[in-house]
């Protein structure tokens, strides 16, 4: 009998997923092994005999250029439950037994989960458990600690520069400033190279508080100097020195981000009285193709899992360092997140290049 894996794609989507399933597939056929993919994330391994398709090279045969994930993924599920000690998250006991039993039905040797920072602390106790685990790392946020880069990052940065190439066309024809919120969480990568790449003029994130006067007078400045219109991009977890993070509690429990951009631009609207426009950039950038960089990334990913499974090295995530991919005990990679230092080279670069960051 053929030596048989499995695979799923937990948390929120992101540009790249298939490009690592078609990564893995092919690796693992190569190998002669059977790829197994579970259905909506760690809920596949719930249901009586599992909720899988089986993987083959005509099924993700055409699928690298797609964004999101043919298997489906969920943000949190039954896998998550409150622990009573301080809120820690915990998979329940009869749904750890569930999934056991479900993996050992199924003859799954090695299950590769894909997933954020929430889906590897899942991972690890699935791991802990004594199920043989290989974790790949995914966020467009690029905000963990363990990898210096996550596919889908790429993908969402180049979403923000073409978002702002077009809002660039407003602002200078009604020379008008222009407020652009876009995604990242308590991370402001994507804001800072985004917004970089797309000629922002002031760029603030949440590594750096920002200052409502200054960020108005940079637009006075401008106008002053003959530059009658400001693009301004603001990370979602951006927060002013005189205020707080925007975001609301979800019926869930959980919070959502957003709503600063439009603080910022009634702010700057307020001091300067420029006609300001906000707009969210949400979850356009999560979806569609994903860029060269990410396929490729996502692709080598893939092949490294698989490496990873054939050498038993389990309980490892796949891990991207100085150009090279090798891995890390999933242990020492989850809950640290990577944040944007101060004194960050490419915020040096755009201090340089005449971006405010509003300190
Ligand atoms: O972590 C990725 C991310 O897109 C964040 O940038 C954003 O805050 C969050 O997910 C949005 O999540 P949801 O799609 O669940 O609203």
């Amino acid at each position: 009998m053929k030596k048989r894996i499995g695979v799923l794609t937990s948390g929120g989507d992101c540009p790249g997923l298939n490009a690592v399933l078609r990564g893995i597939v092919r690796a693992a056929s190569t190998q002669g092994w059977e790829t197994i993919g579970f259905k909506d994330g760690f809920e596949g391994l719930i249901p009586e005999g599992g909720d899988f398709m089986v993987l083959d090279r005509k099924v993700t045969a055409g699928i690298m250029h797609l964004g999101g994930t043919i298997l489906g993924t969920t943000n949190k599920g039954h896998f998550v439950a409150k622990s009573g000690d301080g809120g820690g998250m915990r998979i329940p006991d009869g749904i750890l037994a569930q999934a056991k039993s479900v993996l050992r039905d199924l003859r799954i040797e090695a299950l590769v989960v894909i997933g954020g920072d929430g889906s590897m602390t899942t991972a690890l106790q699935l791991s802990e458990a004594g199920v043989p685990i290989i974790g790949v790392p995914k966020t467009i946020d690029n905000d963990l600690e363990a990898t210096a880069m996550t596919f889908g990052f790429d993908s969402a940065v180049a979403c923000v520069a073409d978002a702002l190439d077009r809002l660039h066309t407003t602002a200078s024809s009604h020379k008008r400033v222009m407020v652009l919120e876009v995604m990242g969480r308590h991370a402001g990568w994507i804001a800072l190279y985004g917004g970089l790449a797309g000629g922002g003029d002031v760029i603030l994130i949440p590594e750096i508080p920002f200052d409502f006067e200054k960020v108005a007078g940079i637009v006075r400045a401008r106008e002053a100097d003959g530059c009658l219109s400001t693009l301004i991009v603001v990370a979602e977890g951006a927060r002013a020195i005189q205020g707080r993070k925007s975001m609301h509690a979800t019926a869930s429990g959980e919070y959502r981000m957003g709503g600063i951009g439009e603080i910022v631009a009634s702010e700057v609207a307020a001091r300067t009285g420029k006609e300001t426009r906000t707009c969210v950039l949400g979850h356009l950038q999560r979806g569609g193709h994903p860029t060269t960089l990410d396929r490729i990334l996502g692709t080598r990913f893939g092949v490294k899992a698989v490496e990873l499974i054939a050498r038993g090295t389990f309980g490892h995530m796949v891990s991207y360092q100085n150009y090279l991919v090798r891995s890390v005990p999933i242990a020492d990679a989850v809950h640290r997140l990577r944040l944007i230092r101060p004194d960050n080279q490419v915020v040096e670069a755009a201090r340089a290049v005449d971006v405010s960051f509003g300190d």
